[in-house]
């Protein structure tokens, strides 16, 4: 059963990335080479733990991405508000179509292949 569960997860993340980029990047997007940048970089000012409330611009003070582990375990949520055609996270805006396109590639191909190996299905 759980090899079923991984391999539906494994085709639903790649069936949302364009074909060219189904999982087979090289070097492959990492949390070190890639996601953690992003994250810093357009969520991290407001969704860090080191943020003291009154700096986070009322981003809730449970919803945090400075570290890999907090990002696998809200993967979800960062996709869906994250989507490439509509997106609702940073509320202002900033990543382009192409930077969110590779950070839903990173989130359906190792950020998923970890959670699945954590047992986070
Ligand atoms: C300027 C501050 C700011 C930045 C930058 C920011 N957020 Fe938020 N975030 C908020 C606020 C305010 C809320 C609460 C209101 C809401 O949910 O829209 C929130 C809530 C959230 C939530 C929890 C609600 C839910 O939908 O589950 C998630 C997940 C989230 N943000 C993801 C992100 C991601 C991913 C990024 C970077 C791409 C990001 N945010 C960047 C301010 C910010």
């Amino acid at each position: 059963m759980r090899a079923c569960i991984g391999v539906v997860l494994l085709f639903a993340g790649c069936a949302e990335v364009d074909s060219d980029s189904a999982c087979d990047r090289e070097p492959t997007l990492t949390y070190e080479n890639f996601g953690q940048g992003f994250m810093d970089q357009y969520c991290n000012g407001c969704h860090s733990s080191l943020v003291p409330a009154p700096y986070r611009n009322d981003a809730p003070e449970s919803v945090n991405f400075d570290t890999y582990a907090a990002v696998i375990a809200q993967r979800e949520r960062i996709s869906v508000r994250t989507d490439s055609l509509e997106p609702t996270m940073p509320p202002g805006g900033g990543p382009t179509t192409e930077e969110l396109e590779v950070l839903h590639e990173w989130l359906s191909c190792a950020v998923a292949e970890d959670a699945a190996a954590l047992g986070e299905e």
